[in-house]
């Protein structure tokens, strides 16, 4: 059925190919030689694997752990169709868990005119900015981005980001490295913080990320990109980066064919060396395309959050896209759209929305960059050693973000992953930056689709950053998924209503307050660019999850795509959801098929706790408050003020902690004072009298005092399955589950495991096999785990791992193991090879032979002794066989070269080295001539010699000769005692 669809697609596909369309509507997938697979057991079992199969094991993919980039030479490079061929048979080895052979992803940069490179004497006017900062970098005074506050431009908001260099931040001690098409990495003004161990060359497969060169200079995003982070201040060399003191490295990974492995090597490079990523290019932004991170990709971003930088997870910056003209929406991207990526708008100078802009509601936030042509642009190092200012697109800002990301991380480097993000909600203002659609959530978070929640303060936020509490765990809730079939009629709006919980029977997975939220959908529908979805949240907050695109004419629909919004921030989760979904029939359509939802759901992220909370503080933010605060006697008397939101029957003053009843939950201090709360803080729990009362000391959240009554754990602790207690490790088997924070149960038999169905060590009397514990069976025996017992192997076999000659894992007397198999002698194409193993034994097998030989003597491609057809065996090793042309022969390097030009053929450049003549000429002992040579005579174009007897003569044998050998004349005239001469008269 699938398969039919396919095929189908794929045939229409060749039709509009054939009708010559300029953009047809499907797109073929282009197959690279390069594959990605996962193999359990170590590096030495993949390199076995690749090897027996012909491939080229290049190493394990970026920091994600048993997959492996193979390398096929034999396939071609680009191609169509996927590959056939032997090479398949790989994805029948028992460990190889997965492979996927890499197809070509269409990535594009996201600045968007080539522009002519600025010339560094021209124009160095030092107006001196308003800043009591100066640098003397060429460009520094036109930098209106670090410093717009001077008086010749009226820019009206500023980043702040003179306001962090003065508190002391300069990006000292943090790495970031950008993902592009290079990094010139001697330009003068990157040389000095170029960080080689945060750079890569992908593409190339070495260590030196230098872009390649070219006339237009294609390959110049990159560099531009670096500049605006970490140019060296004060070297009187064009810019100063924002974070001129950051290590900066770079990955070349887009100058060639970006496939899903490419993303996963780069997004994952040295996690815990690298601490921001950023990323200014993304699938086409066409305003058709809906494209996202493939399996790799995806798993490189998980591993980066959960691992990266100790732990605290990778910074991955994203610029939201440059579709604005094209009507693209940024939701139909999948690196933006997602939660791990900080997704940065741009506004332009004047605070107008740049044309390029793409809107969406999963952007965070926004920095400087393009606008108008009056508007000016980014200033930056350039391909060259050279400035340029005329830098542009989204791409700008991406760099700029995690420029200032750097600054926050120099202030507090302990902030994780989404503590950054929690301080970029903060602090980011609308400020001056004009969009139709700001509004206030019920956080109080003001929020747009153009830029998220505004400007980026960098002041801002390294001074939430030098005194930022960790924010709580995060909670995944994931809402049950509404299934029930909707038409969309055309203008007509489809509502669905969920009543989420935020997962309020599941203490791990409760979210209060939240921070994501993802809506996973399922339509189907004849054109996907008439869709708008909007989604409300229970406090009223209303993202466009999607607006219609003019260009995307798809019939695919959305199949399980993920949309992200970043404007309920801080909302409560609980409540009733509206998925809102419209469709405005474009005359484009061909179709009058109705569209269908047919499923969706809600992912919600955040907190069960509120995460800035103060009394998550130990000491408060500001003394001022201390000193404000009035002592309780004051209130004895009488108040008759308000009373705090949290108080129920009146009060003694106005704080939570004058209510005479609380409202929600009382919380007791040492000190005995009482106050009132929402919810009770972490390491508390409330009883059924509205109080909070202490939990066990290692639990952080619990539902009673008893030690065995935790939900969640406090920092160095684990939660145990099934005790509910809080242990420091997991004890035997169980194993740490990270995600969650919990020791769960190992699998039977199974005393240390990873997860829970991979073992490493089993009980007494089971043994393991692959992952798994079971009996332990004598030699010679293998266990049935059908049957459960253990049986006998094949009687090739000593040891096996099941039934049959093909599951040996060692061979019995007097055989040897190939493949798996045992045999008696080594089958045509192996040979034979002794090695001493460990243990001193010499250990016998067969083993294959290079792919060049048919048969061989020993291992690489030198040691053939015969080759298939085709080929020719010189020195050991299989070459192509050469075929020359007539007057041509083959050199021992198998190369043609002429004969000489007497020859039709010939075996050698020497004149008598002819094999066949031309018809002009007779072949006469390896030469080719006119006539034949003196002793000789023709025939059939070739010369015979003639009879011994003869000098000269005309045919074969005495009789024919027409002059005498002289010789042989004398010593008859001797004989016969008479005149030569009469002789030859005689005979003749
Ligand atoms: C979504 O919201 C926008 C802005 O309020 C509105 O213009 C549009 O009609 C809404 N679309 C749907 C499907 O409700
Ligand atoms: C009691 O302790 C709490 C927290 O430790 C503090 O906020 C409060 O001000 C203290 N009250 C008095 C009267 O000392």
């Amino acid at each position: 059925m699938i398969r039919n669809a396919a095929w189908r697609r794929s045939l229409l596909c060749v039709l509009v190919l054939s009708l010559g369309f300029a953009s047809p509507p499907c797109k073929a997938r282009i197959y690279t030689n390069h594959w990605a697979v996962r193999i359990a057991g170590g590096t030495e079992v993949a390199e076995r694997i690749a090897e027996k199969y012909g491939y080229r094991n290049m190493g394990q993919i970026g920091d994600l752990k048993d997959h492996y980039h193979f390398y096929h030479s034999r396939t071609i490079k680009r191609s169509t169709l996927y590959s056939r061929g032997r090479h398949n048979f790989i994805s029948m080895e028992p460990k190889v868990e997965w492979i996927q052979q890499q197809v070509v992803k269409r990535r594009i940069k996201r600045d968007y005119k080539p522009s002519p490179p600025l010339s560094l004497s021209s124009s160095a006017q030092l107006s001196q900015a308003q800043s009591n900062i100066f640098y003397n970098d060429a460009k520094w005074s036109s930098m209106w981005y670090i410093h717009c506050s001077d008086d010749v431009h009226n820019c009206q908001s500023d980043m702040n980001i003179m306001g962090a260099w003065k508190r002391g931040y300069t990006g000292k001690d943090v790495v970031v490295t950008i993902l592009d098409d290079g990094i010139e990495r001697n330009h003068p003004d990157l040389l000095q913080n170029y960080d080689p161990q945060a750079s890569f060359d992908v593409n190339g497969n070495d260590m030196d990320p230098m872009p390649r060169y070219d006339a237009t200079n294609e390959n110049k995003h990159g560099t531009r990109c670096a500049g605006e982070v970490a140019a060296a201040a004060n070297n009187s060399h064009c810019i100063v980066g924002i974070a001129y003191n950051a290590r900066i490295g770079g990955v070349r990974m887009l100058d060639g064919d970006v496939t899903d492995m490419v993303e996963a090597k780069s997004l994952s490079l040295q996690p815990q060396h690298i601490d921001i990523y950023s990323a200014s290019w993304g699938p086409d932004d066409d305003g058709k395309t809906v494209d996202g991170p493939a399996s790799l990709a995806r798993q490189a971003f998980e591993n980066g959050i959960r691992m990266g930088r100790k732990g605290r997870g990778s910074i991955f910056v994203w610029a939201s896209g440059n579709g604005g003209r094209s009507r693209d929406h940024c939701s139909c991207d999948g690196y933006t759209n997602s939660i791990y990526t900080i997704s940065i708008s741009s506004t332009a100078e004047s605070g107008r929305k740049p044309w390029y802009l793409e809107e969406c509601s999963s952007t965070l936030t926004t920095t400087y960059s393009s606008g108008e042509n009056y508007d000016r642009k980014i200033i930056t190092t350039d391909l060259r050693h050279r400035c340029t200012d005329s830098h542009t697109g989204t791409s700008a800002s991406a760099p700029m973000a995690a420029a200032i990301i750097a600054l926050a991380l120099e202030a507090n480097p302990l902030l994780s992953w989404r503590d950054v993000q929690h301080i970029i909600v903060k602090t980011s203002r609308a400020g001056h930056l004009s969009a139709p659609d700001w509004k206030s959530n019920a956080a109080g978070y003001n929020v747009s689709h153009l830029y998220g929640f505004g400007l980026m303060d960098a002041e801002a936020m390294v001074k939430e950053a030098e005194r930022w509490r960790q924010v709580p765990a995060q909670h995944v809730c994931v809402e049950s998924a509404d299934r029930q079939i909707r038409t969309i009629r055309p203008e007509h709006v489809v509502r669905s209503v969920y009543k989420a919980t935020g997962c309020t029977d599941n203490p791990n997975h409760h979210v209060i307050y939240l921070e994501h939220v993802v809506v996973r959908i399922t339509i189907t529908h004849p054109r996907r660019g008439d869709l708008s979805i909007n989604l409300t949240s229970p406090s009223g907050t209303k993202s466009q999850l999607l607006a219609n695109r003019l260009f995307d004419h798809s019939m695919e629909g959305f199949k399980n795509w993920e949309f992200m919004t970043t404007h309920c921030w801080g909302e409560k989760a609980a409540g009733d959801w509206v998925l809102e979904i419209y469709d405005s029939p474009s005359q484009l359509r061909s179709q009058k098929v109705p569209g269908k939802l047919k499923e969706w759901s809600l992912v919600l992220y955040g907190t069960s706790v509120h995460p800035y909370s103060s009394l998550r503080n130990d000491k408060p933010r500001s003394t001022d408050t201390l000193t404000l605060t009035p002592t309780e006697e004051e209130f004895t008397e009488e108040y008759n003020g308000p009373c705090d939101a949290e108080c129920n029957d009146g009060c003694e003053g106005p704080g939570p902690h004058h209510c005479i009843n609380c409202l929600n939950y009382f919380l007791k201090f040492k000190n005995n004072t009482r106050t009132c709360v929402s919810e009770c803080p972490s390491g508390f729990f409330h009883d059924d009298r509205k109080r909070c009362k202490k939990c066990s000391s290692s639990c952080e959240t619990c539902i009673g005092s008893r030690s065995d009554q935790c939900t969640t754990c406090r920092a160095g602790h684990h939660l145990n399955e099934g005790t509910h207690t809080c242990v420091a490790s997991c004890a035997d088997s169980f194993y740490l589950d990270y995600d969650f924070n919990i020791c769960r149960k190992c699998p039977e038999n199974c005393k240390k495991c990873n997860s829970s169905n991979v073992c490493t060590e089993c009980n007494p009397g089971m043994s393991l096999q692959g992952n798994r514990c079971q009996l332990t069976c004598d030699p010679g025996t293998y266990y049935n785990g059908h049957r459960r017992t253990c049986e006998h192997c094949h009687r090739t076999c000593a040891t096996c791992a099941g039934t049959g000659a093909e599951a040996c894992t060692k061979c019995a007397e007097g055989y040897l193991m190939e493949d798996w198999r045992c045999v008696l002698t080594c089958s045509t194409g192996y040979y034979l090879s002794e090695q001493t193993s460990d243990n001193g034994h010499m250990q016998k097998s067969c083993k294959m032979c290079d792919h060049s030989c048919y048969e061989c003597l020993g291992p690489g491609e030198r040691n053939c002794s015969s080759c298939v057809s085709g080929y020719n065996l010189e020195a050991g090793a299989c070459v192509v066989s050469t075929i020359c042309k007539d007057g041509q022969y083959r050199s021992q390097q198998g190369l043609c070269h002429l004969c000489d030009v007497t020859c039709l053929q010939c075996s050698g450049p020497e004149e008598e080295a002819c094999t066949r003549c031309p018809d002009t000429r007779f072949f006469d002992d390896g030469h080719c001539s006119i006539r034949c040579q003196t002793g000789h005579y023709p025939m059939g174009r070739q010369c015979y010699l003639c009879h011994h007897s003869c000098q000269e003569c005309v045919d074969e044998g005495p009789d024919n000769c027409t002059s005498c050998d002289r010789g042989i004349l004398e010593y008859i005239s001797v004989l016969l005692n008479i005149n030569p001469f009469l002789i030859v008269v005689l005979v003749s």
